[in-house]
């Protein structure tokens, strides 16, 4: 009786095993990533060859008893390995070349899927009616479907979650608490990659039941995620300044991963008992970066609220604990006024100054802290203040048509910010804090005070001055950017006639 492989000689079913031997080989060193998925291939093939083998070895040419069955069983192992083969070429191979990624359920439903195809096509060419096995064996069937339904409901759950598209490898989940990137969705579960690199194993089913955020890129625009940030100010301090600082904190800060576009914005959220609750809002670029991002707005906001003298806000009942007394309050306020008083006597141009003058100095210092990355004064502002730098290290910046060119840096003892104050000119440079920088500024009325005490003092600054307007000339014209020449006189009597 011919038999359904007759169609095929041995050499057809050899090369077709060669075939499969050689494409295995070649994936499993092209991409040794896939060689688990290879070994059940391999071991079919060899399966294969080694009943196809032993079906000679028994009778070459026989149908039927042991040789038959090991010549058909050959023949079904072939097939199979070729099936694996092709659905690993495709999913791993030449997808991916197209830039089409799917996730391992797709590659598992396609290989599945033809593999049962082809079970069944064996059967019934091998003379048994599938359907009157399904048919014998419904109970069984009832019963593992019964003993699977979890593992059921996660697969479904998987193809579920593929079809309707509610999740996607790459995209960035928030799931309860963990928050991470869906590295893949397989049979049971979705694998999910933290921050902290753990893989999160999340069963489908439970996808399928729960809700979960995924922060996904409009078509056309770069990702981004609103993060908010919760700040409790002092109710002495005006809500409408505390917005501007706490905007102007981040606008001001070159912080990696916040996008320049849409702007940070803060909003006033809720008034509580003794303080202002605000909520600072920015835009994260890269949500890997969440945590270290969040800290270093805080910290440039934290910062620019100690610059303008705003306190955080503590609950009426703690404050109340807490109440200091005049005495502590003194104790504090001197400790302040010494600290002053040594910042002083660092800048080489007030250390030679008699003590009464420094003290009268200190009493107008208020003291400036900056976080490495900000803008410490900006080229084209009104000048209020002069800078003292104290502790860090900053960098003077000009921007000219050609670009930006950096004319100085300035570290401890040095101050800057003389030229627009003592001139009334609006700031010729932008200053940017290089390191945190602990500054203390001083007002024009302050300095007035120390100038018409000191005449000569306003001499050594407008030669100073003019050698930095001289400095900063050179580097502009340099970088083929020249500036204006200033004498000190000119300088001077600018100065004179600004501070009358
Ligand atoms: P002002 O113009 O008020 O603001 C920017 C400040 O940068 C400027 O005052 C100077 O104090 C400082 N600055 C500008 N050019 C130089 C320079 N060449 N060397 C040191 N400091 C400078």
């Amino acid at each position: 009786m011919p038999h359904w492989t007759d169609g095929l000689l041995p050499q057809e079913w050899l090369v077709l095993l060669a075939v499969c031997a050689v494409l295995a080989g070649g994936l499993r060193l092209w991409r040794p990533v896939h060689q688990r998925g290879l070994r059940a291939t391999w071991f079919f093939i060899n399966l294969a060859m080694a009943s196809q083998a032993l079906a000679l070895l028994l009778a070459a040419n026989a149908y039927t008893g042991p040789a038959g069955v090991l010549r058909e069983t050959a023949h079904v192992l072939a097939v199979w390995a070729a099936i694996q083969i092709g659905t690993l070429l495709l999913f791993r191979v030449l997808l991916p070349a197209m830039r089409v990624h799917l996730p391992q359920i797709a590659q598992d439903l396609t290989m599945t899927g033809l593999s049962l195809g082809w079970v069944l096509l064996s059967l019934r060419l091998a003379g048994v009616d599938p359907t009157q096995l399904f048919a014998t064996s419904a109970i069984v069937t009832a019963v593992v479907a019964f003993a699977m339904q979890d593992t059921l409901g996660n697969v479904m759950g998987g193809v579920a979650l593929q079809l309707d598209n509610s999740l996607k490898v790459g995209e960035w989940v928030q799931i309860d608490d963990l928050s991470g990137r869906v590295v893949d969705v397989r049979w049971r579960f979705t694998e999910v990659v933290t921050r902290n690199r753990e893989t999160v194993v999340v069963p489908n089913s439970w996808l399928m039941k729960n809700r979960f955020r995924v922060l996904r890129r409009e078509p056309g625009q770069p990702l981004q995620w609103r993060r908010v940030l919760n700040f409790n100010i002092d109710q002495s301090a005006a809500p409408s300044a505390v917005l501007r600082v706490l905007q102007q904190a981040v606008l001001d800060a070159s912080i990696a991963h916040v996008a320049s576009e849409p702007p940070p914005s803060a909003v006033l959220l809720e008034i509580g008992a003794g303080y202002h609750h605000y909520a600072l809002r920015y835009w994260l670029t890269d949500p890997q970066f969440d945590d270290p991002t969040d800290s270093a707005v805080r910290v440039h906001a934290l910062t620019a609220l100690a610059r303008a003298d705003m306190r955080l806000g503590n609950p009426l009942a703690e404050r109340l604990v807490t109440h200091e007394d005049e005495l502590s309050r003194n104790a504090r306020d001197q400790r302040e006024h010494t600290r002053r008083t040594a910042a002083i006597r660092g800048i080489a141009l007030f250390a030679n100054l008699p003590d009464a003058e420094q003290q009268v100095l200190a009493t107008h210092l208020v003291r400036a802290p900056f976080v490495a990355g900000s803008v410490i004064t900006r080229q084209g502002a009104v000048a209020h203040w002069l800078y003292l730098v104290i502790h860090g290290e900053a960098e003077v910046v000009v921007d000219g048509a050609g670009g930006r060119t950096v004319v100085a840096r300035l570290r401890d003892g040095e101050f800057f910010g003389e030229m627009g104050l003592l001139t009334g000119e609006p700031r010729s440079a932008t200053v940017l804090a290089v390191t945190d920088v602990e500054c203390y500024r001083l007002d024009k009325n302050g300095f007035g005070q120390v100038l018409t005490a000191r005449p000569e003092l306003a001499e050594e600054i407008s030669t100073l001055l003019a050698q930095r307007r001289a400095a900063t000339g050179a580097r502009l014209e340099a970088s083929a950017q020249p500036a204006a020449p200033a004498r000190s006189k000119d300088i001077l009597a600018r100065m004179q006639a600004f501070f009358k």
